[in-house]
Formats: structure tokens, C-alpha cells, sequence
């Protein structure tokens, strides 16, 4: 690689992934590494700089973690960001103590020098602050950049050594030219080009898979979803009609879902490739008969699609290799990329392949994060309906109906599911078309889901005694957390009438107020 990559050395920050994301969006490729990983084979990956993260130590503590210094001595550009800054003022003789005042949050920054990473920077910045150790003194041969009222060495730069320390966050939004300052030193400091971006990774990809695959045969499993749907077109650009799909309807999809996915990637679909639809609904629901338990469904569906899949792959014959569509995050959420917590085990990261002799795995989007992903998937010619679908979770619809899943509650969910979105995404265009832009309303996810209450009402002169929908949508940058989204009341009714008159079997609709915490995004 060219350019890169730029090693983002994890010292246990919630941001460390931010970083590596902020550099990609300056146009370099970036990857973290844990902090424990041996500075020489750091280097041994030929950074062409290393940003140190934040981190919740404090330097002075026994055993809290540290670098060699031997990095600072390599001649690779370094930036220190928060508690990576603190290492470096540290471990270079410079003086670290607790702060006279901790500064958390919005902190203005009195530029002394506007140079270097501060390069045209005006007098004062709002930084993002968070910290209650502080850099009083900087090391010989460093001048000072920065000061604010905690902090009295905010930012320093040794520019003969290419060193560089920040006290605040500047890869969070919160610090509104962090950006700037990120692009400072990576383009400026350590002079690297801005000519890296998601579709760069295809090219290597495809490269990296013939290489790897030779004449093998190939499996890949399509949920439909974004991931593996990108997953496939790479491999297939690789290989061509070595790869084989095997695309499970467990009869737990979004209504006409399965039959997009096989129009894409189907016999009169895009791509040369062997497709295997399993029509296994019946099967999964035979599984789901009685069972009200979510964790009990969820595990269900998760061990009936790895024996579909087990059978199908049999049939195939002798295949080497199977695709899996595990993207960054979640490489650095099992705890496998950097040093922040494991958070979750997620069902992409070593999930499928224990069942079948398969002799290696192909991940070949392990280095994107989602937004990339979708880049990479629109590059390779997916349709932007499948690449920009909203997040759908493994177990699809078993876990958005409450209690049992049966064949008619999935028509039911997915009718109300189908007339829900369309009218959220008639409402969101009819909005941007008035105003030139989206609305504040706009919900990042939004889904109907089934209670598994049922009530009395009255249509035309009828009693009936049917189910009660819940509408969900949420605003939400993460995921992690999210608040209810504030449809316009209006829309809301839309639906509710349209579901009522038009799907059989509900007499009733909610709207799901609750943010997360304490509630999840799904309804399950
Ligand atoms: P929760 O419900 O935990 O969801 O607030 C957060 C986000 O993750 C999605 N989600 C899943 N995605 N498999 C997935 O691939 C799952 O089992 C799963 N459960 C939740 C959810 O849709 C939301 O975007």
C-alpha cells in the first residue's frame, strides 16, 4: 500500500475506532493495533505515521500502559491524542501531574502557535475535553502549541523529531476543527498523500482472493443483508462463478425481501455465480411452533439456518472456502483489533463455521466500517435499495413479533412493516423535495413490530378482537444509544389507517415512545 497504513495505537479509548475512522475520511488508510503489540512489530508494518490514543489510565500509575520509545525515535510521524499526548510528554522527560482543574467537555484553546497541526488555526478553538491529568510541562526540544485554562501544555510539536501531542479530542464532533487538525498531520506533518478511499480496498481485495482461492470452489452465505450481499459481489468479481450462494429464506424477512436479493443475485440476476435459494420457511416455523422465549427464538434461528446451510453446502461437494461478511467493527467489537472492551461476541466474527470442513475463511470486508461498505457495494454494482437497507437484525422478524411466531403473524408484520416504511420514506422525500433538505425528524431505523396483545374494537358494525401493532423508529448516531423519533403526527395517522383497513388482523396501533436506554432499538 502506497499510502499507509496509518497505525492507530489503542490504549483502551472509547474513540479509538473514531480515529482510524477520521483518518480514512482524510483520505488515508488507517487500522488500529492494542497498545500491547511489541513496538518492532509495529514497525514491522511499515506505518507511515501512528496516532496513540486516549485512554482511561493515568500515566504516573504503576502499571498503567506505555510505548516503547523507540517509537519516537523511528523517524515515523506521531501523534499523541489525550492520554497518548500524556505518554509522550511523559516518557520523553516532560512533566505529567494531576490536573489543578480536570476539564470535561466543550474547553475553549488558546492557540500560542498556529503551526503544524495547528496550521491556520484562529486565536482560540472549542475543544472536547476530557481530562483530569494534565501536561505542565512539555519535553526538551517540543514547543508549546496550545494552553487552555486546566491544561497549560494543551498541544506541542517537536517538528525535527515529527512529534506532535494533543491534550484534546479532536477526532469527536464536539471539537469542530478537529478535523482540520487530523488533516494537518497526517497531510502537512507527515506530508501523506489524501488519495485513499473505500473502493481502493476492491482492487486489493480482488487480488488478495484469486491469489488466496487458485481454482477452489467458494460458498458465501446471503442473508440479505448489506454485508454478505457485498461480500459476495467481491468475491464474485474475483472468482466469477467459482463462488456459490446459498440464500436461506427462514421466512423471517422483510415483505418481498427475498425475492430482491434473488433478482440481484439470482439465475436473470447481475452476477455469474451459482444461486441456491432455500425456500425453508415451513421448517422454521415448525421450530418457532410454542416458543415465546426471545433469547430461546433467537437461538433457534440462529442453529436451523447453520443446518440449512450444512445441507446445502453438501450438496455443493468439496468446497475450500467460505465468505463471511464480518466488517471492522465488528473485528473491533469481539476484541479481536484493538484494546477496548469486548463489547459484544458478534454473530459475524467466527459465528458460521465451526459445522463444515472448510479450510479457510475469506472476509473481505474485515477493514471497512459500514458506510464503506455500502461505498464498496454501490462500486460493485449492488442496487442502492439493497445497499442502503436499514439495519435488520440476524433473526429478522422472529425477534420483531412478540411471543410465538407463526405464518400469519409474519404476513401480518411484514404488511405493517412494508406500509409503515413506505409512508415514513414518502413523508421524509415529499419533505426534502419542499425544503431542499432532510428533516430533523428523519429516523435512522424505523420498523413496525407485533405485540402480542390483542383487544377489542370495532370496525364497521363488527366487534373484532385483534392484534395491536407497534411502530418504532429512532434517531440515532451509533446505535448504542437512541430517542424516539418524532414523526409528524400526521404521517403516524396515515399509517395507522392504512394498517388497520389494509392489514387483516389488527385493530390497534402504538407508537413506541422509548429511547434506549432503557429500552433497545428492537422490540423483541
Ligand atoms: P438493539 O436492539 O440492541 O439494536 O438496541 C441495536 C442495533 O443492532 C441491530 N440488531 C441486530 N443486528 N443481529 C444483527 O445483525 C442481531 O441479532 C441484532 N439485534 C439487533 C438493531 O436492528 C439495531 O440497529
Amino acid at each position: 500500500m502506497a499510502n499507509g497504513p496509518v497505525l492507530v495505537v489503542d490504549f483502551g479509548a472509547q474513540y479509538a475506532q473514531l480515529i482510524a475512522r477520521r483518518v480514512r475520511e482524510a483520505g488515508v488508510y488507517s487500522e488500529l493495533v492494542p497498545h500491547s503489540m511489541p513496538v518492532d512489530e509495529i514497525l514491522a508494518k511499515d506505518p507511515k505515521a501512528i496516532i496513540l490514543s486516549g485512554g482511561p489510565a493515568s500515566v504516573f500509575e504503576p502499571g498503567a500502559p506505555t510505548i516503547d520509545t523507540k517509537v519516537f525515535e523511528s523517524g515515523v510521524p506521531v501523534l499523541g491524542i489525550c492520554y497518548g499526548f500524556q505518554v509522550m510528554a511523559y516518557e520523553l522527560g516532560g512533566k505529567v501531574d494531576k490536573a489543578a482543574l480536570g476539564e470535561y467537555g466543550k474547553t475553549s484553546a488558546t492557540i500560542d502557535d498556529a503551526a503544524g497541526i495547528l496550521a491556520d488555526s484562529p486565536a482560540e478553538q472549542t475543544t472536547w475535553m476530557s481530562h483530569g491529568v494534565a501536561v505542565e510541562q512539555a519535553p526538551a526540544g517540543f514547543e508549546v502549541l496550545a494552553h487552555t485554562e486546566g491544561a497549560p501544555v494543551a498541544a506541542m510539536a517537536d517538528e525535527s523529531r515529527k512529534l506532535y501531542g494533543v491534550q484534546w479530542h479532536p477526532e469527536v464532533k464536539h471539537s469542530p476543527l478537529g478535523q482540520k487538525l487530523i488533516e494537518n498531520f497526517l497531510h502537512r506533518c507527515a506530508a501523506l498523500p489524501n488519495d485513499w478511499d473505500a473502493s481502493s480496498i476492491i482492487e486489493d481485495q480482488v487480488k488478495k482472493i484469486r491469489e488466496q482461492v487458485g481454482d477452489a470452489e467458494v460458498i458465501c452465505g446471503l442473508s440479505g443483508g448489506v454485508d454478505s450481499a457485498v461480500a459476495a459481489a467481491l468475491v464474485h468479481k474475483a472468482i466469477g462463478d467459482q463462488l456459490t450462494c446459498v440464500f436461506v429464506d427462514q421466512g423471517l424477512l422483510r415483505k418481498n425481501e427475498g425475492d430482491e436479493v434473488e433478482a440481484v443475485f439470482g439465475p436473470d440476476g447481475d452476477y455469474d455465480l451459482n444461486f441456491i435459494r432455500v425456500n425453508a420457511q415451513d421448517r422454521f416455523y415448525e421450530k418457532l411452533a410454542g416458543v415465546e422465549e426471545p433469547e430461546k427464538k433467537r437461538k433457534i434461528i440462529g442453529e436451523e439456518f447453520i443446518r440449512v446451510f450444512e445441507q446445502e453446502a453438501k450438496k455443493v461437494g468439496a468446497v475450500d472456502f467460505l465468505v463471511q461478511g464480518t466488517i471492522y467493527p465488528d473485528v473491533v467489537e469481539s476484541g479481536l483489533g484493538g484494546e477496548s472492551a469486548v463489547i459484544k461476541s458478534h454473530h459475524n466474527v467466527g459465528g458460521l463455521p465451526d459445522f463444515v470442513d472448510f479450510k479457510e475463511i475469506i472476509e473481505p470486508l474485515r477493514d471497512l466500517f459500514k458506510d464503506e461498505v455500502r461505498k464498496a457495494g454501490l462500486e460493485l454494482g449492488i442496487p442502492e435499495k439493497l445497499v442502503f437497507r436499514q439495519p435488520f437484525p440476524g433473526p429478522g422478524l422472529g425477534i420483531r413479533i412478540i411471543g410465538e411466531v407463526t405464518a400469519d403473524k409474519v404476513r401480518i408484520v411484514q404488511d405493517a412493516d412494508f406500509i409503515y416504511r413506505s409512508e415514513v420514506d414518502k413523508a421524509v422525500a415529499e419533505y426534502k423535495k419542499a425544503n431542499g433538505k432532510a428533516p430533523a425528524w428523519m429516523p435512522n431505523q424505523y420498523f413496525a413490530a407485533l405485540t402480542n396483545m390483542r383487544s377489542v374494537g370495532v370496525m364497521g358494525d363488527e366487534r373484532t378482537y385483534d392484534y395491536a401493532v407497534a411502530l418504532r423508529a429512532v434517531n440515532t448516531i451509533d446505535f448504542m444509544t437512541a430517542e424516539s423519533a418524532e414523526i409528524p403526527f400526521e404521517v403516524l395517522q396515515t399509517v395507522m389507517s392504512r394498517i388497520i383497513n389494509e392489514v387483516r388482523g389488527v385493530n390497534r396501533v402504538f407508537y413506541d415512545l422509548t429511547s434506549k436506554p432503557p429500552g433497545t432499538i428492537e422490540f423483541e
